[in-house]
């Protein structure tokens, strides 16, 4: 169901992406912008304010394995669905994330592209990527009955 344009966009950006920086900056946020999605990291330590959550290091870690994911459904983009079976039983059965979460994510994770790629992200461009995400967001709910 991808167009050539919608691969090579996606994977461009990908490409083109610092993990290391974007998966920790979209986590973070999440935590200050959405704060009830605090509750599912209570064994991360210190997220009382703006700064200890950009601070800290579980975050960030857990940022760039998020990203990791993400990755796993680049490279399987006709099977993203699949791809994301486990994780989607994995939050649903022990996480027990509420799967409204993902969206929520995946709007903060678009905001900060956005911020990135500047000019660059064309409104063509970011239809894509929304897209993509939405299949993402889609697949990981897949497990939730
Ligand atoms: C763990 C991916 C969204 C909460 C994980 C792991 C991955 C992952 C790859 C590690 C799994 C493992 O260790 O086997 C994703 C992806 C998401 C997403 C791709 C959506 C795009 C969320 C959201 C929340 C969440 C929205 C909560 C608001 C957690 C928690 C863990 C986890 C609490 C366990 C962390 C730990 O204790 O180390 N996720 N996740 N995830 N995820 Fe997600």
């Amino acid at each position: 169901q991808w167009t050539d344009f919608e691969r090579q966009t996606i994977q461009s950006i990908f490409g083109k992406m610092d993990y290391d920086d974007v998966g920790p900056a979209a986590l973070s946020r999440c935590l200050i912008v959405y704060p009830w999605t605090q509750r599912y990291f209570g064994n991360f330590g210190n997220l009382s304010n703006a700064a200890a959550i950009q601070g800290n290091p579980k975050v960030a870690a857990h940022g760039k394995t998020v990203l990791q994911g993400l990755v796993l459904a680049v490279k399987n983009m006709d099977d993203i669905k699949a791809t994301f079976t486990e994780l989607s039983v994995l939050h649903s059965e022990k996480l027990r994330v509420d799967p409204d979460n993902f969206r929520v994510l995946a709007d903060v994770l678009t905001i900060v592209i956005a911020a990135k790629f500047g000019a660059s992200f064309t409104p063509e461009i970011q239809a894509t990527w929304q897209k993509f995400m939405k299949v993402v967001v889609a697949a990981m709910g897949s497990r939730y009955f």
